[in-house]
């Protein structure tokens, strides 16, 4: 049964300082929207390093990663082993026939990941302000680490479907944890793909689980084969500022980005220390400290 279809939405409040209905409103839907939490200022400056990262990136050194098909296995590697780099990953459609980018580089990206927020100082600090980390306590996390970061790319007229899935499939901890923080960078529309949710529907199992197999592989084994109830989900767009947090076992999705604007957005997964981190998620960090918002060390464990 699904709980409730709405998607709930409120003004972001002072300092990260989540009311009570914001909390049971979130427990109910397993999805909150805060509309202007963060300054437009913020979003154009995490924008702008993006752009100076991406200027520093040579397409040239991942192509033969992703233009052909045959060349699955060194395309795994290149994902699996990004938990503690800061890696690029291209849309699918990003080169032509021809072998060449469709354009800009940056309008060819799906995404960069897995570690800017420990990796890059502007990325850290958009990380790791005091509002996020009240905001975070507030959850209920005794002791959070930020395991992931992606800067999401979804660009004008090639951007990506997401299929509905869970986070918890791809960020496992026992018992669960993972809680996902989404802010607009752009305005996300329904014309250029933005998130998609199934209120309540959180309460639900556990549907997948991926894992890293001992060959280095990583697979998505099926815990519960029943269909998503997707004609019970919601369109969520989201102004820019706007920040999405939703618990790992929320079905989310998004759709393709056919429209001629880019839809960027920033994206944080925050787990409890507490909780075991099995060794076999695909994301793991050898080389670095799992941090959360007051520590300030990134030296290698
Ligand atoms: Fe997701």
């Amino acid at each position: 049964m699904v709980f409730s279809k709405r998607v709930p939405r409120h003004p972001a409040p002072d300092g990260g300082r989540l009311s009570p209905e914001m909390l049971r409103d979130f427990a109910a839907a397993g999805v909150l929207v805060l509309d202007g939490f963060v300054a437009d200022t913020a979003c154009n400056a995490l924008r702008a390093r993006v752009r100076e990262i991406v200027d520093r990136f040579d397409p040239a050194t991942v192509q033969s990663v992703f233009s052909t098909t045959d060349q699955t296995q060194l395309a795994d590697r290149y994902f699996l082993e990004s938990g503690d780099k800061i890696r690029f990953f291209l849309e699918a459609d990003a080169f032509d026939a021809a072998g060449k980018l469709r354009g800009d580089k940056l309008d060819c990206l799906n995404k960069i990941g897995h570690a800017l927020h420990d990796l890059d100082p502007v990325f850290d600090r958009f990380s790791r302000t005091p509002e996020l980390a009240e905001l975070v306590r507030r959850l209920g996390f005794a002791d959070p680490g930020i395991i992931q970061s992606m800067y999401i790319f979804k660009p004008p007229r090639i951007g990506g479907e997401v299929l509905c899935h869970q986070d918890s499939t791809y960020i496992y901890t026992e018992p669960e944890s993972c809680v996902g923080f989404w802010f607009a960078l752009e305005d996300a529309t329904p014309d250029n793909g933005c998130l998609e949710f199934i209120p309540g529907a959180h309460r639900g199992p556990l549907k997948a689980r991926n894992r890293l197999m001992p060959d280095g592989r990583s697979v998505t084994e099926t815990l519960d084969s029943s269909p998503w109830p997707t004609d019970e989900r919601v369109i969520v767009p989201a102004d820019k500022g706007t920040l999405v947090i939703f618990s790992g076992r929320a079905p989310h999705l998004s759709g393709p980005n056919r429209s001629a604007r880019s839809r960027h957005a920033y994206t944080l997964h925050v787990i409890d220390k507490a909780c075991r981190y099995p060794a076999d998620n695909w994301l793991q960090r050898p080389d670095l400290k799992l941090r959360g918002f007051d520590d300030t060390c990134c030296s290698p464990t």
